[in-house]
């Protein structure tokens, strides 16, 4: 988080009390506006747009107060993740069926591709369709009217080693070459501020440090004008070190 002259740990610390002290109002103004939603079709058409207006702003607050507590988690070390073996093609369907509306409405085709023979990966689940979630949020937000997403999962192999590729294809603006190192970057975003999207500049940094802490990397292909491939790789789970496990056979030696 930023530079200036304060402590960096009592920075991070202040960020994740305020973050946390922020949660619970937020929960119960959610609530509150759900119950108003419920009962919505009493409200005249001005109430039920200003009804929309902050429900929509609430969910983005959401999202942003989750973000930086994230954030403030992987800055202190403290990002703990639980993997277990999980289907690839689930999780893009998840990711991509949870965007849908929104692609809709914007005018964006998305489609979800699941390679078939794609493994099982070692990850948690919420945090891989976190992730796709930001990257497939992107792309809708960056394509313009007419434009197209596909998101893909599919079997790799490096050194001997298995993993599976999730990627996000668009067929937005692009990104200059000068630009695509430092998106990667807390609160970075590309263009001159007069032209940039509604945002914070968080969701790759966060997607790319969830994508590390579980064994992946994160990858960017893309040229001005001709759309940006995201993609990210996870290691496959290997079904044999859990016999071992159940067995009692030291794992010594092992990947794992
Ligand atoms: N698919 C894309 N096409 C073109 N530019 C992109 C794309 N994805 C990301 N970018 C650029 O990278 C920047 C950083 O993306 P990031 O997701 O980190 O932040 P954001 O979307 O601006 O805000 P936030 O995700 O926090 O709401 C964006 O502001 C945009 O300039
Ligand atoms: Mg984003």
């Amino acid at each position: 988080m930023g530079g200036g002259t304060m402590d960096t740990g009592l920075e991070q610390k202040t960020a994740a009390y305020l973050t946390h002290e922020l949660r619970a109002p937020l929960t119960a103004i959610r609530c509150a506006l759900e119950l108003i939603e419920e009962e919505s079709q009493a409200l005249g058409p001005d109430a039920r747009t200003c009804l929309g207006v902050a429900m929509r702003n609430a969910e983005r607050l959401k999202g942003l107060i989750d973000d930086i507590l994230d954030l403030s988690k992987i800055q202190a070390g403290r990002m703990q993740l639980f993997p277990v073996p999980a289907d690839p093609a689930a999780i893009v369907k998840e990711a991509v069926e949870s965007l849908q509306p929104w692609a809709k409405k914007r005018g964006i085709r998305l489609d979800a591709e699941a390679a078939e023979g794609c493994p099982e990966v070692s990850a948690e689940p919420r945090r891989v369709v976190q992730v796709l979630t930001n990257l497939i949020s992107n792309a809708i937000k960056f394509t313009p009217k007419g434009g197209s997403v596909v998101v893909r999962a599919e079997a790799g192999r490096r050194d001997d080693a298995g993993y599976a590729v999730f990627s996000v294809k668009d067929t937005g603006p692009g990104i200059p070459e000068e630009d695509q190192g430092r998106l990667f970057r807390f609160f970075c975003q590309a263009g001159s501020a007069g032209q940039r999207a509604e945002g914070t500049g968080l969701g790759l940094a966060l997607s790319r440090s969830l994508v590390e802490i579980q064994g992946g990397t994160m990858h960017l292909e893309s040229r001005l004008g001709e759309g940006s491939t995201f993609s990210f790789t996870l290691p496959v789970h290997l079904p044999v070190l859990e016999k071992d496990a159940a067995s009692g056979k030291a794992l010594e030696g092992k990947l794992i």
